[in-house]
């Protein structure tokens, strides 16, 4: 923490008086179109009533009574990131506590959030791996818990701090190429870590059958503006990736770690926000919430219960704003003790309401006020792109054609002569699209490099690939090594794959060694 914040702390907290605390109750009240109920007197039960959940980030070591009882959501606040479960080739390890936290969630009717699959930070042995390792880690972690899962963050904080609105320059966003240099990661020819892991992960969820949402996560994105009406650009920046990868991505996390950090304060475009990436269809949750005590410089006024009020006021207002988790149950707790940002004082078990816990039942127990309109939404910015290819609708029936067994033994093309071969190892397809993934065997002997080619039926086309190179877009299209996975072993095998629009029957993909 600078000096300068430090200093700001110490400013002396303006308390709004009582009075208009009344007033700004009985006008939400009175906006308020739920019918009147009998008060809620848990959280987790008042959130409910709401159409929402109330999530907590949880450790093994803390798994005391109140968060089942206060809480319908947990988020593992360690024990499933990548540098506890992670080894370096992408395979699982040291999942017990994590196995504890989703048996824990799963016994007391808990959705969990998983956190986290792609992340420059706690990545452990992860650390530095190239993008095919990254999806072998996602497929690991997936599979492992299924729909057991409700909700995975598949990227966490992917964009630079002090807003920029520009990607992170470290590791795994290292990987990310612009090809055409137009100044984003968006086209069929770039390389992007987003849209490569959540394709993945899409991928690994439609395969299995899981109901589990994707999502995008990331902190100082929660106002359209930040401090001193600036245009919020890390929140814009969001806004365009979860804009051209809609049919990947379910759901949006805003972190919401509140604190005198000029980009870190509570503005009251808040809901605006939250309601724009609603309005691309996705799920937005208020994911990590906690807000320094001592919060001075925010455009809503000061007052800790206060600024809970209104933080969970503005989902509420946003019919698609379906969860809030705070980052732990108590300050002495928390990842940011000195900043007393949480609803509970005490410890061990031993926990006691704070004010904040109070603001925050009763305005979850006014329910939500989604007839009228929101106020004041940005037009969408011109400049952006439209999404490439229509969202995909959660409501639309599974993929029509039933995914391809990866244990079955796909059909092969084996060409002794040339020493390896292409099968289609996995395939999913729904209405209009499809994912496959290829896979290439060196027969015989090793090789240093290789090239698949397969034809796709007539109108269909591929739109983006990964673990390739490819030339051709529709009817015979080539594949080709990129550098770090053209050497295969003799009998060992390397994947890549592709997405397309239309359908992917008959591909016959067959290798050829470079
Ligand atoms: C924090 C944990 O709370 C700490 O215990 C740990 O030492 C560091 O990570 N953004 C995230 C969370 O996505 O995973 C971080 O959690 C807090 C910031």
């Amino acid at each position: 923490m600078n000096s300068d914040l430090t200093r700001r702390r110490r400013l002396a907290r303006t308390a709004l008086p009582a009075a208009a605390l009344l007033l700004i109750g009985s006008a939400v009240a009175v906006q308020s179109s739920a019918p009147a109920a009998a008060a809620e007197t848990t959280l987790r039960a008042a959130a409910a009533n709401a159409g929402l959940f109330f999530g907590v980030a949880a450790s093994p070591n803390r798994l005391y009574p109140i968060v089942g009882q206060e809480f319908g959501q947990l988020t593992p606040e360690n024990d499933m990131k990548p540098d506890r479960i992670a080894t370096s080739s992408g395979g699982l390890q040291n999942t017990s506590g994590a196995d504890t936290l989703v048996n824990h969630a799963q016994s007391n009717n808990m959705l969990v959030r998983g956190h986290t699959l792609v992340w420059h930070s706690q990545a452990g042995a992860l650390q530095g791996a190239s993008q095919a390792t990254l999806n072998t880690f996602i497929g690991n972690a997936i599979n492992r818990w299924g729909s057991r899962i409700a909700y995975w963050d598949v990227v966490n904080e992917a964009l630079e701090d002090n807003n920029t609105g520009r990607r992170r320059n470290q590791w795994p966003h290292t990987m990310n190429r612009d090809a055409n240099g137009d100044g984003d990661f968006f086209d069929p020819g770039d390389t992007d870590v987003i849209r490569d892991s959540f394709i993945r992960a899409k991928q690994v969820v439609q395969a299995g059958g899981y109901t589990t949402k994707l999502c995008i996560n990331d902190y100082d994105v929660d106002g359209l503006t930040v401090q001193g009406g600036v245009r919020n650009r890390k929140a814009d920046a969001l806004y365009d990736i979860v804009s051209n990868y809609r049919q990947y991505i379910d759901c949006v996390g805003f972190q919401a770690h509140f604190n005198d950090n000029p980009n870190s304060i509570i503005t009251d475009d808040l809901q605006a926000n939250i309601q724009r990436f609603a309005d691309l269809g996705v799920e937005v949750h208020i994911t990590e919430l906690d807000i320094d005590d001592d919060l001075s410089n925010n455009d809503i006024g000061a007052g800790q219960a206060e600024n809970y009020r209104k933080v969970v006021r503005a989902c509420l207002n946003v019919e698609r704003c379906t969860g809030i988790t705070v980052w732990g149950i108590s300050d002495s707790e928390s990842w940011r003790s000195s900043e007393r940002g949480l609803l509970f004082t005490g410890g061990n078990g031993n926990y006691q309401k704070k004010a904040a816990y109070h603001a925050v039942l009763d305005e979850l127990n006014k329910g939500r006020n989604t007839t009228t309109p929101p106020p004041s939404e940005p037009p969408v910015d011109p400049t952006t792109p439209p999404p490439s290819e229509p969202p995909v609708d959660p409501t639309t029936p599974p993929p029509s054609e039933p995914p391809v067994d990866p244990t079955t033994p796909a059909p092969t093309t084996p060409n002794p002569t040339t020493g390896c071969s292409a099968t289609v190892s996995a395939l999913d397809a729904w209405t209009g699209g499809f994912v496959v993934t290829v896979r290439v065997t060196a027969t015989t002997a090793p090789i240093s490099g290789w090239s698949v080619q397969l034809t796709l039926p007539s109108g269909s086309s591929v739109t983006n690939a990964w673990n390739a190179d490819r030339s051709g877009n529709s009817g015979t299209v080539q594949f080709s090594n990129v550098s770090y996975n053209g050497s295969v072993n003799a009998g060992q095998y390397t994947e890549f794959g592709f997405q397309g629009v239309g359908t992917a029957t008959g591909l016959n993909p067959v290798c050829t060694p470079a």
